[in-house]
């Protein structure tokens, strides 16, 4: 099977000023909830990578006209949503397949929501378990996608959850937008709340109160118009490569700065980073910002609770921090990250121990003991983007050439990636392999 690789060679000083790609999960959500609005949504800066664009397309399906004037501009005539021909394909999108889920819960017609062999194995179960107590139909074979929904009457219900998710408890309010009564979800931690800003700014009235939120269901949705901020996911990994790459200085410009989002950036600070955010202000209603990041001397620390909700899309690249910082950091409460696009523990340990690293796996995180010296090697991507642009970052500062094979599943997030570290000053060299 042809695949990509890239190939880096290490100890090039990063340089320079930089943005990168639009929030995943507000490109997703401006694609569904603009589905929802009575009239026009115009969304600009939208992410085009594999993940959202699969979320758009299966939208499309849904009978949605959404224009596209280029690659990042959209316009959404929204309204309305009638039954596919064809079950929605979310490819490896298990943002895209869980929310839509709690939208197509409450509709009238009959959908199958799908994806790739990676998505199939993801669990569903979170969602389902929920939405049934609400009424809806919705079944899976072991709970898992494919995803059958067909059309019931759905009512409020009051849902602790028992994970931290932004995709259950989404998934369970989007329901509740169809549902009889007020629905109430109950969160343990502070999972990251775009769903409740943008509903809230499409007239919906959420009310939040600790971690108690509780939607009303509305007559209709208003459109908006979304600016999309500048994901804090992608900027993290070049946040992480500026701190431990030598001589190093990047600004990153309109970064979303959501603070159920910025755990990394507080963790890295603790560590001893030398980042400074600049130029803040609102855009979609969300805080942005510019970080610029320099070289830094970094220093163990332990993780653990709330911080690792606000940091759970972080932890592949973040395992490089520690392998840089003095002394030993303690990651906990982090079982999340064996369900992700991959069993994210597991695979980055396998992968770095590939590299020489000596990183111990624990059940709900790791444990890692540095300053450790990284050796290049090859390397696989896994399929899953955020530990391909993590290895590539690893290749930075490794002794020696690192090849990073199956590098093309980073533009599931981050389209152009590679580039974007070659106008850094990086060595990187893309390739297709066949
Ligand atoms: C997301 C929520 C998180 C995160 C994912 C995006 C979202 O997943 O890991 O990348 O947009 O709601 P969980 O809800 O499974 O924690």
């Amino acid at each position: 099977m042809a695949t990509d690789k890239l190939t880096i060679k290490s100890h090039q000083a990063l340089k320079g000023t930089t943005r990168v790609p639009g929030d995943k999960s507000i490109s997703h959500r401006a694609i569904l909830f603009g589905a929802l609005a009575k009239g026009i949504t115009q969304v600009r800066y939208w992410l085009a990578a594999g993940d959202t664009e699969a979320t758009l397309a299966s939208t499309r399906q849904l009978g949605v006209n959404i224009e596209r004037h280029d690659e990042h501009t959209l316009t959404i005539h929204g309204g309305e949503l009638h039954a596919p021909t064809q079950p929605l394909n979310f490819v490896n999108a298990g943002t895209g397949i869980r929310l839509a889920a709690g939208i197509l819960a409450g509709q009238a017609f009959e959908s199958v929501l799908d994806g790739t062999e990676q998505l199939r194995r993801r669990p569903m179960k979170r969602i389902i378990e929920p939405l049934r107590l609400m009424g809806a139909n919705i079944e899976g074979a072991d709970d898992k996608a494919p995803l059958t929904v067909r059309p019931a009457k759905l009512k409020g219900i009051r849902y602790p959850m028992s994970v931290a998710s932004a995709q259950v408890k989404s998934a369970v309010l989007l329901a509740g937008l169809f549902a009889e009564g007020v629905t109430e979800v109950v969160q343990p931690g502070p999972a990251r709340d775009h769903t409740e800003r943008m509903l809230s700014a499409m007239g919906v009235k959420i009310e939040t109160e600790g971690e108690v939120i509780r939607l009303t269901p509305p007559s209709h949705l208003n459109p908006m118009n979304v600016n999309v901020p500048s994901d804090f996911s992608s900027a993290a990994f070049l946040m992480v490569a500026g701190c431990i790459v030598p001589d190093s200085e990047i600004v990153i410009e309109g970064v979303n700065l959501n603070e159920t989002r910025t755990g990394l950036l507080d963790v890295l600070l603790e560590m001893g980073a030398d980042i400074t955010v600049s130029e803040r202000s609102m855009e979609a209603g969300e805080e942005v910002g510019t970080l610029t990041i320099r070289t830094s001397q970094l220093k163990g620390v332990t993780v653990g609770g709330e911080t690792v909700v606000r940091m759970i899309d972080e932890f592949p690249v973040f395992m490089l921090a520690c392998l840089m910082a003095e002394g030993e950091t303690i990651v906990r409460d982090a079982k999340e990250l064996r369900v992700k696009e991959t069993d994210r523990i597991a695979v980055m340990a396998t992968e770095l121990r590939k590299m020489g690293a000596i990183i111990e796996e624990r059940e709900d995180g790791f444990k890692i003991a540095g300053k450790q010296t990284l050796k290049g090697a090859v390397v696989h991507g896994n399929d899953d983007h955020r530990v391909a642009m993590s290895m590539s970052i690893a290749g930075l500062i490794a002794e020696g050439e690192t090849i990073v094979i199956d590098i093309k599943c980073a533009s599931d997030s981050f389209p152009r990636f590679p580039e974007t570290l070659q106008a850094l000053g990086a060595d990187v060299v893309l390739e297709a392999l066949s």
